[in-house]
């Protein structure tokens, strides 16, 4: 039965089930003897975690959609029911909202991890794109998440958010109107994006993280040393620079999950709310449409782009300021799909590129971090001219990243991987 040429188990139920599934296959293929390169760092521990938080959230999730209500009459109260009444229901609450804060911490690590050893480039592309369309989505799934609570700040940074639609030339107003289902936010806008954050976005970043996954283990993982470890491989066929992710991976990951879940912890039970950042003062509020709150301004993981949004100030072309810094917004992210055809370096880890590249990688970092404080923060005249500066470094390092790679001294990359 089945087909004969897959690994299978000798005997018993697993043979059983074998005949008629791959599971024995599968297990091989992508644990037991899918070869990870030895010398994975502290920076290949967020692919895992990022896993590990994303059950957090669905599972959250599932049982926190049990007691709310979404409705605009409803919404508001419900969380504080949950907060007060249902056993354990602030745990979830928070586990749910702090959550997001560490999803986003989790994998702005993750992407870091990649920019630093160039593992976007040649074969793993596809690995990016699938990556970059993850976060895409969990900006989405974050900013349509942070709407259900139905506070002021959600009410007020949805109003700023869709409104940004109506800066689109010709489509935007039509556009703007379709997106809230009304003329303004109102309960119709609430249950749509309820709709999409519990079932439609889950359901599609779960899929672009098993076909992330799948791309990976077609090519294999990257390492520090940005080698390719199946150029070199013992008579069997395994490479010489690789362990089976199971037992080996398995097991580090599990220490750092410890590490994760200690300082998740932390976090959760004594700063849930992490200072006004994670879940923002005026939320605590219900939502008035007739009441702005005096200083908009999203969380903290969408504060860089929000501070390129502001950083815009002038008309162009006939088209106003406002529908310029959403081209730049959009751009910021958009750049990031490319990159892999952006960087034309001949090595690809970050050890073995020369110091232009390093310099870029370290300036385009502190311009994003400093884009997020200034996001966060009323605009001034100083604090728009710094954005607008930080904003130039931040495409800088992208669209200058053909010319330096290419003319940058590189270092000779080793045979084998280093420690
Ligand atoms: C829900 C979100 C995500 C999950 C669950 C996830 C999961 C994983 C896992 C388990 C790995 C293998 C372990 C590791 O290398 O750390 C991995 C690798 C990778 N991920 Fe993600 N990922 C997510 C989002 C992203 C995003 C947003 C990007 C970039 C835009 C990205 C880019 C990559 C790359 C380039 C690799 C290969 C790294 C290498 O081999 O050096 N991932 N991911």
């Amino acid at each position: 039965m089945g087909n004969p040429n897959r690994s299978k188990a000798e005997s018993g139920l697993m043979r059983w089930i074998d005949d008629r599934f791959p599971a024995t296959q599968m297990w091989e293929d992508h644990l037991s003897k899918y070869y990870a390169p030895k010398n994975f760092n502290f920076w290949y521990f967020f692919g895992s975690l990022a896993l590990l938080v994303l059950v957090n959230q669905i599972l959250t999730g599932i049982w926190l959609t049990m007691s709310y209500n979404p409705s605009a009459e409803g919404a508001f109260a419900s969380i504080e029911y949950i907060m007060r009444d249902v056993e354990y229901g602030w745990l979830l609450r928070y586990m749910h909202s702090t959550g997001a804060s560490a999803f986003f911490v989790v994998i702005y690590l993750h992407m870091f991890r990649g920019l630093l050893y160039g593992s976007y480039k040649k074969p793993r592309e596809l690995v990016w794109i699938f990556g970059m369309t993850i976060y895409l989505l969990l900006m989405a799934e974050a900013f349509m998440g942070y709407l259900l609570p139905w506070g002021q700040m959600s009410y007020w940074g949805a109003q700023v958010i869709v409104s940004l639609f109506g800066a689109i030339p010709v489509i935007g107003p039509d556009l703007q109107q379709w997106i809230r289902g009304d003329y303004l936010i109102s309960g119709i806008t609430l249950n749509r994006f309820f709709a999409l954050h519990v079932i439609a976005l889950p359901l599609v970043i779960v899929a672009l993280v098993v076909l992330h996954i799948i791309a990976l283990h077609e090519v294999g993982s990257n390492n520090p040393d940005g080698i390719e470890i199946k150029e070199k491989k013992d008579a069997n066929g395994v490479p010489l620079d690789g362990i089976p992710f199971h037992p080996y991976y398995t097991v580090k990951d599990i220490a750092g999950v410890a590490v994760f879940l200690f300082v998740f912890s932390i976090v959760l039970f004594f700063f849930p709310e992490g200072g006004g950042y994670f879940l923002e003062a005026p939320n605590f509020e219900p939502a008035n449409p007739l009441k702005t709150p005096d200083h908009i301004a999203p969380v903290w993981y969408f504060t860089a782009f929000y501070a390129m949004l502001r950083a815009v100030t002038f008309p162009l072309f006939g088209l106003d300021a406002k529908f310029w810094g959403v081209v730049v917004m959009g751009a910021a992210i958009a750049i990031l799909f490319v990159l892999p055809w952006l960087d034309r370096s001949p090595v690809k880890s970050m050890r073995y590129k020369g110091n232009i590249s390093r310099i870029f990688l370290v300036i385009f970092a502190i311009s994003f971090v400093i884009l997020s404080v200034l996001g966060a923060l009323p605009a001034t005249d100083l604090r728009t001219a710094v954005a607008q500066i930080c904003t130039v470094l931040y495409f800088a390092y992208f669209i200058l990243m053909p010319f330096y790679t290419r003319m940058e001294k590189t270092k000779p990359v080793p045979e084998r991987v280093t420690g």
